[in-house]
Parts: C-alpha cells; sequence; structure tokens
C-alpha cells in the first residue's frame, strides 16, 4: 500500500476481516468505548459508537467519561419482519436500548443507548430471531432495500426476490462477526479470495447502497443510492428485466464545493437472470476503479463522473459477461408512501401507518410501542418498515382488520391530515448522532405545525408536499430529493433548500442559509402564499418553485452549488 491512502483503508488491512482488537475492547471494563481504529470497524459489524451529547456539558464538568452507548443497525433485506422479529427487537430495545425503535429511512431498525456490556447479548438475540447487523454500516454493501409490498403483484414479489438475491450475494463472508458477538469459534484462516471473494481484504472504498424499484411508486428513492433496479413488467405485470442505475448519493460537505450529492444515472437494462452478476461487477469495478485516497471523493457517484458513464458501462459488461441492452420507459409518480388499507393479490389487507420520523415509542396519550407488540403478538403476517420511516402491517386477513385498524387508531399511529406531516422525514441527529450540527427528529415535528397553520391560512393544507430535514449535510434523511429541504447549520440553525422534483427524480437548491425558527417560518410562508396564488392546476410545489424563479433547477448533481441566487423579488425575510 502506498503512502497516501487513507487512514481507513490501513485500519481495514490490518484488521485480518474486519477482527480488529474488538474482541479484547469488550472485555476492557475501564471505559464505556473502544479504541478509535476499532470505532471503524464496528461499523462493518452495524454499529456506531456514540455517546448521549445531552449529558456531555454535566459530565465534562464532573470530569467523567462521556455517556457512551452504542447504536444498532439491523440488516432487514427490503425491511420485512416476521411477529417473531418484530417482538425480539422491541425486546431488545426495552431491555438493553433506550427503550425504544428507530424505523429508518433505508428500511431497517435502529437502537440506540446499548452499552458496551450489553452488546453481546443483544446480538445474541438478535441472532435468536435470525436476524443479524452485519454490513449495516461500513464500506461495503448496505441493507438492501426494496418497494415495501410484495404481494400488490407480481413485480413486487421479484423485487423482493432480487433484493434478498443481491443482498446475500454481496454479504461479507468474514466469520469475524460470528466469532466476536456470537462466540463462535475461530475458523482457520484462508486465502484472502476464499474469505472474502468479492471484496478482498479492504472491502470498498466507501459504503455503498443498493435500491430495488417498483414503478410507478419511487419510495426507494432510486437515484439517491449507487446502485438501483426499476421493474420493467410486460402488459400481464410479469417482471422481464430491470432498468439499472448507477451513481446516486446524497451526502456532501458543508463549504466543500467539490462534494456534492447526485441523482443516478440510468446506464440500461439487463435480465432477470443477470441482474446479480451485474451487481456484482458494479462492485467490483468501484472496488478497484473507487477513489482510496480520500473518503470524501470515494463514493461510486464520483467514480462515474471521473470516468464517465461509457467508460463504467463498458467495464461492467465486460466483468459481467453481460451486454446491458437500452434502458426501457418507466414513469414514477411520487416518493411518498400510500397510507391506509390497501387489499394484495392474496386476498389479505395491509395497513400502512405514520410513525412519525420512525421513532417508534410509548408517548403521553399514544402507546404506539404497546399498540405494535400486541398486534405482533395477535398477528400472523408480517411487519414491513417502507423507505419512509413508516410502518405496514401486511398480510392481515379480512377477521381480524376491524380490530388491528381499532388498535392503531387508538394510538395515534393512522395517517395525519396534514399533506406536508404525510410527506415528512428527519434524521436522529441529537442526542445521539455525533456528526449532528443541529435538532432534527426533536424539531421538525414541532416546526411542521407552526408551518401547518401557515399552510391553512393558504388553503394548502391537504396538499402533499415533501419535506425533510436532517442535522448535517449527510443525508440520511435523503433530504436533496426533497422539495422542502433543512439542513442544520449549527446550533438552531439551517440553510433551506427549494426545487426538488416530487417524483424524486431531481434535487433541490440552496434558497436561504442560516435561518432560525421565526427565518424558517417567514420565508416558506412568502412561497406558500406564491404557490397558492400562482400555481397551476396539478403543479407540484418544487416544480413551482423553479418555474417561479425562487431557485435554479438542478441538474444531476455537479451543478448542485452553481447558479444559486436569490432574486431580488423573492430574497426570504431574515
Ligand atoms: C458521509 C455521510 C454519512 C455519514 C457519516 C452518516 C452517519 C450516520 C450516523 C452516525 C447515523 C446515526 C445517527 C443515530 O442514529 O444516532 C446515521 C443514520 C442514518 N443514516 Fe447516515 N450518514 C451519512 C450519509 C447517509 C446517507 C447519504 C444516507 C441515505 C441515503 C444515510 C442513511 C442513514 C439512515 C437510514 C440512518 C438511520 C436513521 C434515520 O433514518 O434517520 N446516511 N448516519
Ligand atoms: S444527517 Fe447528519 S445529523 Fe442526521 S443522522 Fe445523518 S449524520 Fe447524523
Amino acid at each position: 500500500m502506498t503512502d497516501d491512502l487513507s487512514r481507513n483503508e490501513r485500519i481495514k488491512e490490518a484488521s485480518d476481516y474486519l477482527r480488529g482488537t474488538l474482541a479484547e475492547g469488550l472485555r476492557e471494563e475501564i471505559t464505556g468505548g473502544i479504541i478509535e481504529d476499532d470505532q471503524q470497524l464496528v461499523k462493518f459489524h452495524g454499529m456506531y459508537l456514540q455517546d448521549d451529547r445531552d449529558l456531555r456539558p454535566e459530565r465534562t464538568r464532573k470530569k467523567m467519561e462521556k455517556a457512551f452507548a452504542f447504536m444498532i443497525r439491523v440488516r432487514i433485506s427490503g425491511g420485512v419482519l416476521s411477529p417473531q422479529q418484530w417482538l425480539a427487537l422491541d425486546q431488545v430495545a426495552r431491555h438493553y436500548g433506550n427503550g425504544t425503535m428507530r424505523l429508518t429511512t433505508r428500511q431497517t431498525v435502529q437502537l440506540h443507548g446499548i452499552i458496551k456490556s450489553n452488546l453481546k447479548a443483544t446480538l445474541k438475540a438478535i441472532d435468536a430471531v435470525l436476524l443479524n447487523s452485519i454490513a449495516a454500516c461500513g464500506d461495503v454493501n448496505r441493507n438492501v432495500m426494496c418497494n415495501p409490498n410484495p404481494h400488490q403483484s407480481r413485480a413486487h414479489a421479484a423485487a423482493i426476490e432480487l433484493a434478498r438475491n443481491i443482498s446475500d450475494h454481496l454479504t461479507p463472508r468474514t466469520p469475524a462477526y460470528r466469532e466476536i458477538w456470537l462466540d463462535g469459534e475461530r475458523i482457520a484462516g484462508g486465502e484472502e479470495e476464499v474469505v472474502e471473494p468479492i471484496y478482498g481484504k479492504t472491502y470498498l472504498p466507501r459504503k455503498f447502497k443498493v435500491v430495488v424499484a417498483v414503478p410507478p411508486s419511487n419510495d426507494v428513492d432510486v437515484f439517491a443510492h449507487d446502485l438501483g433496479y426499476i421493474a420493467i413488467p410486460d402488459d400481464a405485470g410479469n417482471v422481464v428485466g430491470w432498468n439499472v442505475t448507477v451513481g446516486g448519493g446524497m451526502g456532501m460537505t458543508h463549504g466543500e464545493e467539490d462534494t456534492y450529492p447526485r441523482t443516478a444515472d440510468v446506464m440500461g437494462f439487463c435480465a432477470t437472470g443477470d441482474a446479480v452478476k451485474v451487481a456484482e461487477a458494479v462492485v467490483t469495478v468501484q472496488r478497484d476503479w473507487g477513489d482510496r485516497k480520500n473518503r470524501k471523493h470515494a463514493r461510486l457517484k464520483y467514480t462515474i463522473e471521473d470516468r464517465g458513464l461509457d467508460a463504467f458501462r463498458a467495464e461492467v459488461e465486460r466483468r459481467a459477461g453481460v451486454k446491458l441492452a437500452p434502458t426501457k420507459p418507466f414513469t414514477f409518480t411520487s416518493t411518498g408512501d400510500q397510507y391506509g388499507w390497501s387489499q394484495g393479490d392474496n386476498g389479505c389487507g395491509h395497513l400502512t401507518l405514520f410513525v412519525q420520523n420512525g421513532r417508534v415509542h410509548d408517548i403521553a396519550g399514544a402507546a404506539q410501542q404497546t399498540a405494535l407488540r400486541t398486534i405482533a403478538e395477535m398477528h400472523d403476517g408480517d411487519f414491513r418498515i417502507t423507505p419512509n420511516q413508516n410502518l405496514i402491517i401486511a398480510n392481515v386477513p379480512t377477521e381480524q382488520q376491524a380490530e388491528i385498524e381499532r388498535m392503531v387508531r387508538e394510538a395515534g399511529l393512522l395517517a395525519p391530515w396534514s399533506g406536508l406531516r404525510r410527506n415528512s422525514m428527519a434524521c436522529v441527529a441529537l442526542p445521539t448522532c455525533g456528526l449532528a450540527l443541529a435538532e432534527s427528529e426533536r424539531y421538525l415535528p414541532d416546526l411542521m405545525t407552526a408551518l401547518d397553520e401557515k399552510l391553512a391560512t393558504h388553503g394548502l393544507s391537504a396538499d402533499d408536499i415533501v419535506i425533510r430535514m436532517t442535522g448535517c449535510p449527510n443525508g440520511c434523511a435523503r433530504p436533496y430529493l426533497a422539495e422542502i429541504r433543512l439542513v442544520g447549520k449549527g446550533p438552531g440553525r439551517y440553510n433551506l433548500y427549494l426545487g426538488a422534483a416530487f417524483d424524486g427524480s431531481r434535487m433541490n437548491k440552496l434558497y436561504a442559509e442560516d435561518l432560525d425558527n421565526a427565518g424558517i417560518i417567514a420565508a416558506l410562508d412568502r412561497v406558500f402564499a406564491a404557490y397558492a396564488a400562482e400555481r397551476h392546476k396539478g403543479e407540484h410545489f418544487g416544480d413551482f418553485a423553479i418555474r417561479a424563479g425562487f431557485v435554479a433547477a438542478t441538474g444531476n448533481g455537479a451543478d448542485f452549488h452553481a447558479q444559486v441566487r436569490l432574486p431580488p423579488a423573492r430574497v426570504p425575510a431574515r
């Protein structure tokens, strides 16, 4: 390895396939944390070392160590859980975690607040219901997402099958997870190609995210991910193959214009039988071509910008032994969830609930976690986490539907009336996320209450408008694809972006910087007023923001920071 590789590359190479000194670190009782190199490695096992940032000032004053605890992200392809798996996660959340479960924008469950001495017990409990957290974080293929309702049509069934096949194929093979967390025996080491035939010793240059979409729903936000598949059905509804997308990614760094979010390109079309081969080829080209010196330039999106889509496609075709066909036509209509009941092909019903920011908990007047636990105890179908932090109680027979609906209504889990809230997402941010510059999950609900008052005055309460907030520019709630995006800049201060497409195909653009609560409300109120007065019939808010001159349209991403201007007539009140 040459000298200029990033530090993480050295850590991976020296880790002996992700072991590092994790086993020793777990036994170290003097601290609730682990050493820095192992903090990088533990991500590949689906965990982040965090600390409770609310408690930092007091603990610093008392000269105490930070209140360390781990976040565990479970690997759940397509977001489907059996009732037994739901119950097990609910139990570990209450027993070992902070009592709550967090449904994520990538269809997994995060458990927060697990202290070091409880990690093994937690992972054993998760393993007992055939779940794990391997590769839920780290420079590997993460949880594979998929439109969550496979029983609605044959296209959905094909989608989840593909998601699971890709996930299985790209899961790291290292036995380190079993050895460290589940007290597995160490298997005598083999050659590199045998241990990790796809990844090798140093895994990928950066994280890698795959999704499977079923038009007309773009709920997985296919353009936000490194690799995506778009189902192409024939007239009878059978999937004949997939359009393949590459090079989407949401992160950027404030003030560094050579970092930018990017929407994926549609690279071509492949038959179902070739889809996994194509996935492996995309991964290995990125493994070999991706930037291992600068982690801020290491995602597939930069590889494709640097090398060009044609060269990338040619190399993928060569490695996969598959010639991609020209892209087939497809249409997306929205990125949101369809709330309420839908009828499956198998005669059962699926009920899509609204879980605010994905946080499953019991709150005053709404025992949501308890209600879902009770449903899991009586329910034979399954639970599906949607890509919008919501939950589907799936495959409910007719005779149980009224009872389940009554329980979720009482728990306040049915979709709200507000068109803004129905289409909202916030990342976790404070107090657990070490990267948060501002609040997100704890702030967005109150902000939306204030915005709803303004929307009501303009007669816009029921209009579907997509709003997403994050506590920093990393983009965990895919905010770059929201019609209204708020990104934390510092405590209580946010940048406001407008102009993304409702179907998830175009990103937003900076509209106003450094706004506080009152500034956000005033700035948006002006745009709401204009939208109510001037919009065309059926025109979405993001499209209107561009047509009316509030912001310029963003292309695929390299132009994300360009043409940022505040036209004089539209300068928001500050
Ligand atoms: C450099 C970029 C990024 C870093 C360093 C990063 C780091 C983190 C961290 C530390 C958390 C844990 C927060 C907590 O639970 O306390 C988190 C949550 C999460 N991240 Fe990221 N993230 C990045 C970008 C992204 C992007 C682009 C996406 C998706 C497109 C994403 C998806 C998620 C999801 C789904 C969660 C779970 C919580 C939620 O739904 O909000 N992350 N990320
Ligand atoms: S967007 Fe930033 S603040 Fe929010 S969870 Fe991700 S890393 Fe943390």
